[in-house]
């Protein structure tokens, strides 16, 4: 089903960088192994789901129930600071992923109070030279959504990055535009802040090892989830670069972004695989034994009958067909202290 390495058209040969910088200098603290404890039910979730008092069904109002919580906000003269090491030594290697309980909001906003608004952090002994957003196209996914902070919230933090995170959610029932999704957030970050780096992060994939950083390496984009419980952590085809994928800013610019033409499930991350290559650029990846995920169960979506005409189609648009034709106007937006949160409005084809 997801092999379909052949229907991706790829002008050259890829090169898969299996880069390991990290390995060698690493020594893990401790070893903690991924725990799949609990089934979860594979219904599809909306907001209304979650553990709330509150019954609305966008994550702006259903996080104005949640309390306000303090935010760290020190002033510090930052360039007074050292730099920050490339790498953190607060990282432990292998992580635990849990996938129950599903935390309450007000839980997490008391645990992770050292957040600043928005869904930020960076830390406050060293200075970091690269910002991060994390663009996560969202829409029904409440429990992921609870699951998906708890987890990258503290990993982010021993990364010692300082990084946003971003919640994109497409407005209404039409179908699903998850580029389309990834692009606003690319555009509606910078309006906030001069991003360096954008990790585009599909909601339902938990990171299980700390030295997969959530950085951009300078030189090519970086393909994040290599190796997925659900894929046997294997790589499913060389080409692929859905998931979890790091773009830096003026690479995303020079792409034109992702093609705005991938309605519904498939496709548009293996038209990203081929913008890069036809801009003489390649994927890199981490190992395999760093690289991986854990995918959360859900109900799986039809995939899109018509994504492998587009994609033939695609070397013909990647000029006019993405971040410069993008169309969109966002309905509402609030800084939460567990993320930005911006909820999207798009014209879907009839
Ligand atoms: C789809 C991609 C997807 C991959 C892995 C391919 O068939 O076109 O969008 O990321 O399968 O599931």
């Amino acid at each position: 089903m997801f092999n379909l390495g052949h229907f991706v058209r790829i002008p050259h040969q890829e090169r898969v960088a299996q880069h390991s910088p990290l390995l060698s200098t690493f020594r893990l603290k401790s070893k903690v192994m991924v725990t799949n404890s609990t089934k979860n039910s594979t219904s599809t979730l909306n907001t209304t789901d979650i553990p709330s008092s509150n019954s609305s069904t966008d994550l702006g109002s259903f996080f104005d129930a949640a309390s306000e919580s303090e935010s760290s906000t020190k002033n510090i003269n930052t360039t007074l600071l050292p730099l920050c090491p490339d790498v953190s030594s607060n990282l432990r290697g292998r992580v635990e992923v849990l996938k129950s309980p599903v935390p309450t909001v007000q839980e997490l906003e008391k645990r992770f109070s050292w957040l600043k608004p928005g869904g930020h952090w960076a830390p406050d002994t060293c200075r970091v030279l690269k910002s991060v957003a994390l663009i996560i196209p969202f829409r029904c996914r409440g429990e992921h959504l609870l699951l998906f902070l708890q987890h990258m919230h503290p990993f982010l933090k021993r990364q010692q990055l300082d990084y946003t995170i971003f919640i994109v959610e497409q407005d209404g029932d039409g179908p699903f535009n998850r580029a389309m999704l990834m692009n606003v957030g690319f555009k509606e970050a910078l309006k906030i802040r001069n991003f360096d780096c954008f990790i585009f992060h599909d909601i339902d994939l938990l990171p299980e090892d700390d030295r997969n950083l959530y950085t951009c390496p300078p030189g090519q984009p970086r393909h994040m989830s290599v190796a997925v419980d659900i894929f046997k952590y294997r790589l499913p085809y060389p080409a692929i670069f859905g998931g979890v994928s790091a773009i830096n800013r003026e690479h995303f610019q020079l792409l034109n972004g992702f093609s705005n033409s991938f309605w519904g499930w498939g496709g548009e991350d293996d038209d990203m695989s081929n913008r890069i290559r036809y801009h003489n650029l390649y994927i890199s990846r981490y190992p395999l034994t760093i690289a991986r995920y854990t995918m959360l169960t859900h109900k799986k979506d039809k995939p899109s009958p018509n994504r492998y005409d587009m994609l033939k189609q695609g070397p013909k648009r990647f000029d006019r067909d993405g971040l410069n034709s993008l169309k969109y106007k966002i309905v509402q937006s609030k800084e939460n202290l567990l993320y930005t949160w911006l909820l999207v409005g798009i014209d879907t084809p009839s």
